[in-house]
């Protein structure tokens, strides 16, 4: 599990809108391992702080929640929702010297955008601050459709992610008859090139037998896609015909060591005209994730037992790309170094699926 990243512990949803109060007003999540308490202050502003009380471990999410103060339901401490500092220790003489505002709840830096609350989980051993901007779906106009779906996984994070970027279940996992069926297996070459923290699937045209190809084949203009991999758990997906664009989010979440959720976020400007385009997107959308989330939950019954595993060229390449991605990650950590990235030029790869 990588820190000194931004994640996404809940969706803007799950939080729940307007100012709420008391205890209800806060939702916990697990990120990394790591306990969190979620909310909204009075205006509007989302905060996430873990969910522990410095003094003896209470869950603040069990406390009450003002819209600016959170009180420890145990011996009543107060801290302040947006830093985590104690304003309060009731217990104490009036002249104590103890000064409360130097005691602090953990506390993560917290966004909301997209659809979704974003907290920084900061490197060991850094300060809290973002030491990079919290990551945005690309969307490349004002008027869109916007749908968000989510799906946990019974894996560690690695297995996730290198679930996520396998070109060669499709025909096994994803077969329908709207999109293919395991007969039309076929060769593919596609061209990668290193990009900062990842690597691109270069500019293409999709696969004739690809459902976004025959769908954008009505507006007669070229389609071209291009998919991004970027640690710690990113994959972009753009799809352009003329004006017409479509891009999609999927984040791999790690939740605890072996627990991890998908989030699945996609924009699009195609097919406005279309009643119902949401709801058709999500009813696909839904399948299709569902298909990868009951395979590799058949998969985490197999890796119970920690089995021995391989990887193979060409199509396991890019889980190759992604551990060597994470190891020279670290390396850059520990050494202060510039990182250096596993590939060292473009590279094309050639798969059947
Ligand atoms: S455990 Fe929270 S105030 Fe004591
Ligand atoms: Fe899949």
């Amino acid at each position: 599990m990588l820190r000194g990243f931004w994640y996404s512990p809940l969706r803007s949803d799950q939080l729940g809108r307007g100012r709420p109060r008391g205890r209800g007003a806060l939702k916990t999540a697990m990120l990394l391992g790591t306990p969190l308490v979620i909310g909204r202050d009075r205006e509007g502003r989302a905060f996430a702080m873990r969910d522990s009380c410095p003094h003896r471990g209470m869950p603040l999410s069990l406390g009450h929640f003002d819209g600016s103060e959170i009180q420890c339901h145990y011996h009543g401490w107060r801290f302040d929702a947006q830093t985590g500092q104690c304003r309060l220790i009731p217990s104490i003489p009036q002249d104590s010297k103890l000064n409360v505002e130097r005691i602090r709840a953990g506390h993560f830096a917290c966004e909301e955008h997209d659809g979704y609350v974003w907290v920084y989980v900061p490197y060991p051993g850094t300060r809290g601050e973002p030491e990079e901007p919290s990551p945005r779906l690309p969307v490349f106009g004002e008027h869109y459709t916007i749908a968000h779906l989510a799906a946990d996984l019974p894996l560690g994070i690695d297995h996730g992610i290198i679930g996520l970027m396998d070109p060669a279940h499709g025909p096994f996992v994803h077969q329908a008859w709207w999109w293919r069926s395991g007969s039309s297996i076929h060769e593919k070459q596609k061209h990668f090139e290193p990009i900062p923290l990842g690597f691109r699937m270069s500019a293409h045209a999709p696969s004739a037998n690809s459902a976004a190809y025959k769908l954008l084949g009505v507006y007669g203009e070229p389609v071209v896609t291009t998919i991004d991999f970027r640690l710690p758990n990113i994959r972009l997906e753009q799809i352009r015909c003329g004006n017409k664009w479509f891009s999609s989010r999927a984040m791999v979440t790690p939740v605890t060591g072996n627990t991890c959720r998908i989030d699945f976020c996609a924009a699009w400007n195609i097919f406005r005209h279309v009643p119902f385009m949401r709801s058709i997107f999500g009813l696909f959308g839904r399948m299709f994730i569902g298909q990868d989330t009951r395979t590799m939950t058949e998969q985490s019954l197999g890796l119970r037992y920690n089995p021995p595993l391989m990887l193979i060229d060409d199509a396991d390449r890019p889980a190759k790309w992604y551990f060597g991605l994470k190891q020279a990650y670290l390396r850059s950590r520990e050494t202060g170094q510039a990182m250096e990235h596993p590939m060292d030029g473009p590279v094309t790869l050639r798969w059947r699926s």
